[in-house]
């Protein structure tokens, strides 16, 4: 779709979205491929330059990851970051060698020679760095253009060849001048033009799905999140009424849920849509389930089974929309990336029964989740929806401890209302990651007037995160607190005691279950 864009191989690093992420807030379009592809699928593809990632790996180690040599034959300038840099030099015979030293973390360079990487950038600055092995014989050609301590050639180059490569991390955001030196390589070395524009995105993207879709229908399940609303809306532009979307009320949403997709997809948005009461079904089949895996399982599972019942119902739909965003993309393809340890088995519509072959449509497959609310923007979307925190799948299920029954789902919704219209009041409030009530299996004594009751304890988890991956317990003021907790206790019947929950993540994880 892009003429100019660059190639990112992923290496394995952790910072390797992060490289694809800088790139295209600079409006230039990136992808990341897996480390194997061929120099012939690249050759075709047409990259403006290719970025060798960072890597948890040795390139001494058997086994370790190797690109296709010939890429460096294609007469696309390559940029190496740090195990990137290490490969390139092998590739290329030159030398790599264990450092004496670690370094870990800021480092200071100092640049040794002009080089059109390091163009208007200070001759010291601090970077970060992480390896242990280092060049110690550049490949034929090469220059050093920076050392630190520890590292005699900290970044190289083959000026002729445009072949570059940096011992740091210029990706993240520790390293000083860090976006400069990939600006100096993306505009000045690689010659591309800012023109990934999410406008563009969106008409391109309208004219794929037509393309695809053709004049069949498509169906969608409607979460109501972030990804299955812009799809939704993504979907309606390009098909309109040969979009059928599923918005299956499991009875473990949060208060008014169901009330506020009706009235902003149906009537606002006059979009087909099908909401399928299954509440009762849900609550039977968790009945007098507590084990927190056992319950992710059996919702994951009615859900599929709604869905698909509801999905057979539209004999004409060849498509199934799907929200799938980047960072999933990337998450499957991780060639590195063994069977991780299931921590939590999140479920999505995976595995519908056999006897529905979708063809999935899955315009969203490119975008990282701020540009995914970025062309919700565009699209005229609410900020109500867009800015929405993320809710999990199984919803108030995995809130509720211990068994998930009608009336707990009921208090929980009542005091996660509340939560929710006291946080909306602070001034920050959008910078807030979750902000949420949890129920717990425990009864607290406690006075009321003249009255001893003995009641339910709800936890409040207020966190701040960028990515989910890691998390703080949000330092909320205590007269936030204060108004959250009175108001559950005085006005939701069945709660007399609110704690604040002050754990991070890690050790501890968001959700309770
Ligand atoms: P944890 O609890 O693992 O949560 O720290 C990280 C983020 O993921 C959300 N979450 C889920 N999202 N299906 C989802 O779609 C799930 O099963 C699920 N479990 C947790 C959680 O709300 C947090 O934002």
């Amino acid at each position: 779709m892009q003429t100019d864009w660059i190639a990112i191989l992923d290496f394995g690093s952790q910072y390797t979205q992060l490289i694809a992420r800088r790139i295209r807030e600079k409006k230039v379009y990136s992808e990341i491929l897996p480390y194997s592809i061929s120099a012939e699928e690249l050759r075709k593809r047409a990259p403006s330059g290719i970025i060798l990632s960072g890597g948890p790996n040795s390139v001494f180690e058997e086994g370790a990851p190797l690109c296709d040599p010939a890429l460096f034959d294609l007469g696309i300038p390559v940029l190496g970051i740090c195990y990137g840099m290490q490969l390139m030099t092998q590739m290329l015979k030159g030398t790599v060698q264990p450092g004496d030293t670690r370094e870990y973390g800021h480092t200071r360079i100092a640049i040794m020679s002009g080089t059109q990487l390091f163009t208007r950038i200070p001759k010291e600055f601090d970077v970060w760095m992480s390896h242990g092995d280092q060049v110690a014989t550049m490949p034929e050609g090469f220059k050093a253009s920076a050392r630190s301590l520890a590292c005699p050639i900290a970044a190289m180059r083959h000026e002729g060849k445009k072949f570059y490569g940096i011992q740091f991390h210029p990706e993240v955001a520790h390293t000083q001048f860090g976006i400069d030196i990939l600006e100096n390589f993306i505009f000045g070395v690689c010659r591309c033009k800012a023109n990934w524009k999410l406008e563009s995105w969106v008409d391109s993207a309208v004219a794929a799905i037509q393309k695809q879709v053709g004049e069949e229908e498509v169906v969608l399940g409607l979460s109501g999140g972030v990804d299955s609303s812009v799809v939704a809306v993504l979907l309606h532009r390009a098909i309109g009424k040969r979009l059928h979307c599923i918005f299956v009320d499991n009875g473990l949403l949060r208060a008014n849920e169901d009330v506020q997709v009706k009235e902003m997809f149906e009537n606002k948005l006059g979009m087909d849509l099908t909401v399928v009461d299954a509440r009762e079904r849900f609550y039977s089949a968790l009945k007098g389930v507590t084990d927190p895996e056992q319950k992710r399982k059996i919702i994951g599972r009615e859900f599929i089974e709604v869905f698909a019942d509801q999905a057979r119902k539209f004999k004409n739909c060849k498509f199934l929309g799907q929200g799938t965003i980047y960072p999933d993309v990337i998450e499957s393809l991780n060639p590195l990336k063994g069977p991780s340890q299931t921590i939590k088995s999140h479920h999505n519509v995976g595995g519908l029964p056999p006897d529905l072959h979708f063809e999935l449509v899955e315009p969203l497959r490119e975008l990282f989740k701020d540009e995914v609310r970025a062309v919700g923007r565009v699209l005229g979307m609410d900020s109500v929806i867009l800015d929405r925190q993320p809710f999990p799948g199984p919803g108030l299920g995995v809130r509720i401890l211990g068994e998930v029954t009608a009336e707990r789902v009921a208090l929980l919704q009542q005091a996660d209302l509340r939560v929710q219209e006291e946080m909306c009041k602070l001034p920050n409030a959008r910078e807030i990651w979750q902000s949420f009530a949890i129920l717990l299996p425990v009864k607290t004594v406690g006075v009321m007037g003249d009255q001893r009751t003995y009641e339910n304890v709800c936890v409040l988890r207020i966190v701040d995160s960028i990515d989910a991956m890691t998390a703080d317990w949000s330092r909320v003021p205590y007269d936030t607190l204060a108004a959250i907790s009175n108001r559950i206790i005085n006005e939701v019947r069945g709660i007399n005691r609110v704690v604040y929950d002050i754990s991070s993540k890690p050790p501890a994880t968001i959700e309770w279950e």
